[in-house]
């Protein structure tokens, strides 16, 4: 989860680690810490965000062109000062930086403090960097060899980055479930969990596979496994400019994310879709398209906003291409002994393409037979590595931890997948197929038009900032868009909310609705239109509060709702893509005027690598 950079070169190190944090502190934020190498090991590290770590450090005078940087997402231990990564071990030879957890670490801990090793935090990570010394010291080994074997030990993920002072002239990167990745440079070298530091320096990197050790020298990288076999990394090249990973004059990522869907969906379609509108090409699944024009059965499989995007996948591809499909959260399937047979489609969908949880599904689903199909946005992360193909979403990279861009590329290609599978299956006919690319690719136009609007959000997150619930209703396809506008306002700006589809709302939670109770209704015009309808009459006759998102010229909701927000008019099947804008917006602007930090919600990370 947390944020991993260190530097081996002919630069100083401290200003390349203390940017890098910046740029990854998305992915952690409850503390941060760097070490310099430059004759002894120097460790600053501090509860709280990395500019104070920098307000702290700026005037220590920090030389040295070897050093790591973190930025931590709190497993095992509180975040303070202590916790704080990088940990040194018990005669400070090795210091560590880590992502993930140390599953046996307290097994571990026990047999080193039977043999005299002392704690002075209460991580996992402390744990594996006596362990490491420990085995230095006793076997007479070399750094690299003590690593090795330490990590024949451990059970569980770990991305670490390891500095030895008695080998002060390289580092050692180990993967193992937490990403990784190692720019190269001219007698330099990077290391990172992704590629945003190391953009601005070079484009060449090496993704770390799994059981990967690297041992990083000036001007020389070795790369073994975990059983000391050689490896020959392979070199690619990032596409990522650096202006995706600014923040471009506006106030967040995320206003900045939610205003780049016109463009993340056209990029999307890039490539995609004929110029005649006639046909679309998903060029990941084209070897695979006979085996899914079979599939008896497509199972989903993603977590948070990505599931939201999967509920909608199921209603498009139930629709279109007439597969039957189930949407399962990561965790629950991986431990719920689920029914997999080989002639299922698995689609696991992540925006990271690092999520734990998705990953472990991945690989049972694998280990039965099945075939696995990824909708991912970051190029070379674990998730396309890992499935047998698949498609990316070209989003662009997204730091907002609140997902907003992702979520609307995933269902962009969710919705291509089913038009075209239901157009091979000849369930849709010619004219019906360019109808509906018609209708998705005005999506980004119609896009920018609800954009144009943002004020009117502003008015509306203004009256109920103070709320302390809201409700979200939609049925049918703008059921998962309730889900995903409730998760939204959570996330960043803390109200309790729920997603409900609106006929369920008289089985339960209409007992929670009151005169205080802000309920969003997405009731754009489709085939539920009249049905939806009664539900708001429902909720105005115990005098909750409606703000409703319709389609442009409704006049009949005007007269029931408190609130309308408008949005242009469209097939109904896409409609998730332009309904959820106003929600992502209406969140952002109630959690600025409350005041919380929109980027980096409390107790979230970007890219949950851990289960
Ligand atoms: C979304 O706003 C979240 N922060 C979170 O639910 C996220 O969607 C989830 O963790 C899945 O991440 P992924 O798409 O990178 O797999
Ligand atoms: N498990 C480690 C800790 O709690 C690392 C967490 C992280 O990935 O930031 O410190």
């Amino acid at each position: 989860m947390c944020g991993i950079v260190g530097y081996i070169g002919f630069r100083e190190a401290y200003p390349i680690l203390i940017n890098g944090l910046k740029r990854l502190e998305y992915r952690g934020y409850d503390s941060a810490g760097i070490a310099v190498m430059n004759g002894t090991t120097n460790i600053y590290k501090h509860k709280g965000k990395v500019a104070e770590l920098e307000e702290t450090t700026r005037t220590k005078n920090i030389h040295g062109t070897i050093g790591m940087g973190h930025t931590r997402w709190a497993t095992h231990g509180v975040p303070n000062d202590i916790n704080a990564h990088p940990h040194s071990s018990q005669h400070a030879i090795f210091t560590v930086i880590h992502n993930g957890i140390i599953e046996n670490y307290a097994k571990l801990k026990e047999k080193l403090e039977a043999r005299g090793y002392k704690f002075v935090s209460d991580t996992d990570t402390e744990v594996l960097a006596n362990l490491i010394e420990y085995i230095y010291i006793k076997g007479e080994v070399s750094a690299e060899i003590a690593v090795r074997l330490a990590l024949a030990k451990v059970v569980g993920a770990y991305g670490i980055v390891i500095m030895c002072q008695n080998e002060p002239e390289q580092l050692i990167a180990a993967r193992k479930g937490s990403p990784l990745v190692i720019g190269i440079g001219n007698n330099e070298y990077f290391v990172a969990s992704d590629a945003t530091p190391i953009v601005e320096y070079t484009n060449s990197v090496i993704y770390l596979n799994n059981d990967n050790i690297a041992v990083i020298k000036r001007n020389e990288l070795t790369l073994k496994t975990i059983e000391n076999l050689q490896v020959t990394p392979t070199v690619h090249k990032l596409t990522m400019d650096i202006d995706a990973i600014e923040k471009n004059g506006f106030e967040h990522f995320m206003l900045k994310e939610i205003f780049e869907q016109p463009r993340s969906i056209n990029d999307t379609f890039r490539g995609r879709i004929s110029p005649l509108l006639d046909e679309i090409r998903l060029g990941g699944l084209m070897d695979i398209l006979p085996k899914i024009d079979q599939a008896k059965r497509i199972i989903i499989i993603a977590c948070g906003t990505s599931w939201h995007a999967g509920l909608v996948g199921e209603y498009l591809i139930e629709e279109f291409a007439r597969i039957p499909v189930e949407v399962e959260y990561g965790s629950e399937f991986r431990y719920r002994n689920p029914i997999i047979n080989k002639d299922d489609i698995i689609i696991a969908i992540s925006q990271s393409g690092e999520t734990a949880d998705t990953l472990a599904a991945i690989s049972l689903a694998k280990s039965k037979g099945a075939t696995v199909l990824g909708i991912c946005n970051v190029v070379g992360s674990s998730i396309p590595r890992e499935t047998h193909a698949g498609v990316y979403t070209h989003a662009g990279p997204e730091i907002g931890v609140a997902s907003t861009k992702a979520f609307t590329a995933q269902v962009t290609v969710l919705t291509m997948f089913a038009f075209m599978m239901g157009h091979r299956k000849k369930l849709i006919s010619n004219q019906q197929y360019k109808q509906l690319i018609t209708d998705l690719v005005a999506i980004p136009q119609k896009i920018e038009h609800i954009l144009e609007m943002h004020q009117e959000y502003k008015r509306i997150a203004e009256l109920y900032k103070d709320a302390t619930n809201f409700l979200y209703l939609g049925r049918g396809y703008l059921f998962p868009v309730a889900l995903e506008g409730a998760l939204k306002l959570k996330e960043i700006s803390y109200i309790h909310a729920e997603g409900y589809p609106a006929a369920e709302m008289k089985h339960g939670p209409i007992a929670l609705i009151d005169n205080k109770m802000p309920v969003v209704v997405i009731a754009t015009r489709d085939k539920s239109y009249e049905k939806i309808c009664s539900n708001i009459q429902e909720v105005k006759a115990r005098k909750g509060i409606v703000i409703a998102i319709v389609t442009e010229g409704d006049t009949v909701i005007k007269q029931m709702a408190d609130h309308v927000l408008e949005v242009p008019a469209t097939n109904e099947a896409i409609a998730p893509l332009t309904t959820v804008v106003p929600l992502q917006l209406l969140s952002y602007y109630i959690a600025v005027m409350r005041g919380c930090n929109v980027d980096q919600p409390r107790n979230l990370a970007k890219s949950v690598t851990v289960e």
